[in-house]
């Protein structure tokens, strides 16, 4: 695949991957795109945790169903990152940013307007919308033939330091490597964030996988080959729309809005 077919072809996966394993050639494939990436002074400031162990993913899963649920029960979720969503095609025609939530049960459709008020939290949980999302977060989490958790060394990335600043800038290079590799290779991939915003489950996880106080894991992502007749999830979004050249570039000196 050309770099620039691989570049405007990624997208985000939401569904479930086919479940046969990833070839031990393409996650190698996928790992060396990734160190090849650059860093400060080529210190390749990361190391990756691979889980392909069912058991470890069922567990894992249970824990990102259950930040699912509890963030979008709770109303946190959207209270957070309202700003983000989009109910319509003007809207998100109009914003070019965002995630647009283009698939939502008929049952939903009416409440649309009012989910993000205090009593849309209620409507949700009367209509079950949060163990809906939370069960299909467990499955995709869970039957994903590879989770990939993403590592900085702590000695490199100090927050608050220009190597902390130099480590995030070498982690994003090493993630894109990692995308468009798999993108090359037709697997998918989905940051699997949600826990993260639960503390507890956070730790959890970092239990299960082992993280050593030496790491932070900073992102998890789960992978696995893509395939057309795989159907989407219930509710689902896209955001294949993005901001113009003019709306992001000012020439010279900057314009402001
Ligand atoms: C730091 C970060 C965290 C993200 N967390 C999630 C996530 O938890 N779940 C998810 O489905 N997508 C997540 N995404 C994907 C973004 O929503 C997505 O990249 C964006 O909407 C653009 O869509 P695209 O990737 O399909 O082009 C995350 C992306 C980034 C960079």
């Amino acid at each position: 695949m050309e770099l620039k077919e691989a570049i405007f072809r990624r997208r985000t996966a939401n569904k479930a991957f086919l479940k046969k394993p990833l070839k031990e050639e393409h996650i190698r494939e996928i790992i060396a795109a990734a160190n090849k990436a650059p860093s400060h002074f080529n210190s390749q400031p990361w190391d990756f945790i691979l889980v392909t162990d069912p058991g470890l993913r069922k567990e894992i899963g249970k824990i990102a169903g259950d930040s699912m649920k509890r963030l979008i029960s709770e109303g946190s979720f959207f209270n957070r990152y309202l700003k983000y969503f989009r109910f319509s095609k003007e809207e998100i025609d109009s914003k070019r940013s965002g995630i647009y939530v283009d698939k939502i049960p008929k049952i939903l459709r009416p409440f649309i307007s009012k989910i993000f008020s205090s009593s849309g939290v209620k409507i949700l949980n009367r209509l079950q919308v949060p163990s809906i999302l939370g069960r299909d977060a467990r499955k995709i989490v869970s039957e994903a033939p590879l989770l990939l958790g993403f590592m900085l060394q702590r000695a490199e990335y100090r927050p608050g330091e220009k190597s902390g600043i130099y480590s995030l800038i070498s982690m994003g290079a090493a993630l894109q490597n990692i995308w468009l590799t798999a993108t090359s290779l037709g697997i998918g991939l989905q940051f699997v964030s949600t826990p993260m915003e639960v503390p507890e489950n956070w730790n959890k996880i970092l239990k299960l996988m082992k993280v050593p106080e030496t790491h932070e894991l900073l992102a998890l992502y789960r992978l696995g080959y893509m395939d057309d007749s795989i159907k989407r999830p219930a509710i689902d979004w896209v955001s294949d729309e993005r901001r113009s050249f003019e709306d992001l570039v000012s020439w010279n000196t900057y314009k402001g809005k």
